[in-house]
């Protein structure tokens, strides 16, 4: 496609069908005007409605909102209920009690599937098992698990006892394990002896041994495994336990403990732009309003709808659209254990077809690879699939390019079917800015407008508001209930990252946007900060430096800028200075192999650099300082047109042009 057919592309508007502004709970746009006035006019009388309407409460709250102490603020404080209760409970004696909860479909295709009450029944028994074992409201646990029942059953098992979890995405490594375990303080590790992707048995529970044996886990009493596979595991007497061990003779019911609103419901670790990953700690009466709230307004779910959000549990995409928002609403979902590829590239629009799918949500880089896929071998082409059960598809994280967009629209949706791209983050807890299915009209590229009671800005670095047509940073003008409470033992940062001076009380959220002239609609074009989005995954670059530099035997210094790439959005580009002469040819591959396999080791397979480039030193000024911005030219391969007067060493340059 020419740039100039795409930038005509991105002109195109696409307002919804008249049938879906007709049949969708909010309609047209003034029905989404409608909600925005409210929450304008009385912000915290317009949270409180909706709070009081979706949630069920144990003891009601009487305050909305408490900014008094602000940045950390409080939403229905006095207020206390249970989050597994909201997911399960409340439709006992409903419909929806006897309603398929998840459609589980394995990686080798065969399917489960689960009701509410029986969904409910091992929820209770896992949480009765952990309760056995001594796990108590507030205590940490670890959750590593493959993308399964049990591991939603192990996250709701925990929120029923209000212990939070902590789960870890099962490809990251035993090094991020052990990091996570130690900074959680957690008690237990739920895992499973091993994990099935694409045909493949992969190991979990010896990743948390390795982990464990790295020292400074002695929090650490038990260690729950789910025998996923029949092939054995190692078992350390006494620590160690499998599922079948602790659930025998566990009861199918298990009184839930209330919590007040704002408890931690879970900490999630994310990258930031230090070297160590924070642990976005989430509320429970704010975060899940929010997930419940957004599977009503983002994907207007109907009683009928097959939900599917492909993210994994280990994102935080996962925990809203996976483990809670769904649950809450009451739909009925697909938990796909498997990968996109597997057995081949059509294995998503098979499954639409064979599970019935309405509601459809996964991510730009998905689309781009099935894309490719699709035009080199046409049989996984979504053409060979019936999708005619498809009523809305989504996308999530990261900017989805307008050729992707028409591709997903046309192909996957039939050009019936609104894509709901939607703009939020791991700190926000649920969706921020997307369009509504019957409401708003499409713009390709575009998350178009905030949900309602939403308050985001573009500003400059001086927190003063930009006019639309002129990029900026994005800031969220007013708190809102699912919003991150803090990081997790480091309330200093939180307030350092996220509510910086200069931007005036506003939430900074990390991510460069412009708003059109035209309809005041955002773009958000990428990160402004240290962060890598790689695949729709979160990366820090100093992260990824810490790691290299880590490789004390070989690296002496490293510097980690992204790259536009066609299919994971970002690529990692790495320069590194050796601690030994200058490598060439096959000695540099060998080594570039080396350090890869390394960065894996010590993050996980997601954080290995797809270019490494060696030189004897890094481009810096004469005071020391790296020049990132040449390094992201010499990562494109642009030529370097920008001042280098102030670079000390210029033939640097040149060297570090050699990608291996
Ligand atoms: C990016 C994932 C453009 C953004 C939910 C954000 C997006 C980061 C979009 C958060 C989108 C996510 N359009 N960019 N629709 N969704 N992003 O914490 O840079 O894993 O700050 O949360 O992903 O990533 P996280």
């Amino acid at each position: 496609m020419s740039a100039i057919e795409s930038v005509l592309i991105e002109n195109r508007v696409f307002p919804p069908s008249e049938a879906l502004v007709k049949a969708a709970r909010i309609s047209g746009m003034a029905g989404y005007e409608a909600l925005c006035a409210e929450a304008e006019k009385d912000f915290t009388g317009f949270w409180g409605r909706l709070a009081r309407e979706n949630l069920t409460w144990d003891k009601p709250f009487t305050r909305v909102l408490d900014e008094s102490a602000k940045p950390f603020y409080k939403w229905f404080d006095d207020g206390m209920l249970n989050a597994s209760v909201n997911c399960l409970d409340r439709h006992m004696g409903t419909p929806v009690e006897n309603k398929t909860a998840i459609i589980f479909e394995a990686d080798d295709g065969a399917v489960t599937q689960v009701t509410y009450k029986q969904l409910l029944a091992r929820v209770c028994q896992f949480a009765n098992a952990l309760k056995a074992h001594g796990v108590q409201k507030g205590d940490r646990v670890l959750i590593y698990m493959p993308m399964t029942i049990e591991g939603v059953v192990a996250m709701q098992a925990c929120a029923r006892l209000g212990a939070i979890h902590s789960v870890v995405f099962g490809g990251f490594s035993a090094k991020a394990l052990q990091e996570r375990i130690i900074d959680g303080g957690a008690v237990a590790v739920v895992t499973a002896n091993y994990q099935m992707r694409g045909g493949k048995e992969l190991p979990l529970k010896a990743i948390v041994d390795e982990a464990l044996a790295m020292g400074g886990c002695e929090s650490i009493r038990n260690v729950f495994v789910y025998e996923r596979s029949a092939s054995a595991c190692p078992m350390q007497a006494g620590r160690d336990k499998t599922f079948a061990e602790v659930l025998k003779g566990q009861p199918t019911e298990c009184a839930p403990v209330s919590v007040e609103a704002e408890h931690p419901l879970y900490i999630l670790y994310t990258s930031g732009s230090t070297g160590k990953p924070k642990g976005v700690q989430h509320s429970t009466g704010g975060y899940l309003l929010q997930a419940k709230l957004t599977m009503d307004w983002s994907f207007d779910l109907q009683p009928s709808d097959v939900f599917w959000c492909t993210a994994d549990i280990g994102w935080v995409t996962g925990h809203t659209y996976c483990t809670y928002g769904p649950l809450a609403a009451g739909a009925t979902e697909i938990v796909f254990e498997g990968i996109p590829t597997f057995p081949d590239a059509g294995r998503f629009w098979q499954m639409i077809e064979r599970h019935k799918c309405s509601v459809f949500y996964t991510a730009p880089t998905a689309i781009r690879s099935l894309i490719k896929a699709a035009e080199t071998h046409d049989a996984v082409h979504p053409r060979h699939s019936n999708l005619s059960s498809l009523r809305i598809i989504g996308s999530v994280g990261e900017p989805i390019n307008p050729e992707a967009w028409m591709w997903y629209y046309k192909n996957v949706g039939g050009e019936r079917c609104p894509i709901i791209d939607t703009y939020w983050q791991t700190e926000t807890g649920a969706h921020m800015i997307n369009p509504l299915p019957g409401a708003t009209p499409l713009v390709p590229g575009s998350c178009t407008l905030p949900l309602p009671g939403i308050f985001p800005a573009i500003v400059d670095e001086t927190g003063h508001e930009m006019p639309n047509g002129t990029g900026g940073m994005l800031v969220y003008k007013k708190p809102w209930p699912s919003m991150v409470r803090t990081i997790w033992g480091d309330p200093e940062r939180f307030k350092k990252t996220y509510f910086p001076e200069e931007m005036k009380g506003y939430y900074l959220a990390g991510d460069g946007a412009v708003r059109s002239a035209d309809r005041g609609y955002f773009r958000v074009t990428g990160r402004i900060d240290d962060v890598l989005n790689v695949s729709g995954h979160r990366l820090g670059t100093m992260e990824v430096e810490s790691a290299l530099v880590a490789k004390t035997d070989l690296v002496a210094e490293a510097a980690v800028v992204a790259r536009p790439d066609e299919l994971t959005g970002e690529a990692i580009c790495a320069f590194v200075v050796l601690k030994r002469s200058l490598p060439h040819g096959a000695e540099a591959d060998k080594i570039a192999k080396e350090l890869r396999d390394w960065v894996a080791k010590e993050i996980g397979p997601i954080a290995k650099p797809k270019d490494i480039r060696f030189g004897e030193n890094l481009p810096k000024t004469r005071s020391g300082k790296i020049m990132r911005r040449l390094l992201r030219s010499l990562a494109k391969g642009e030529a370097i047109t920008q001042d280098t007067s102030t670079l000390e060493n210029p033939a640097i340059l040149d060297q570090l042009g050699q990608t291996h």
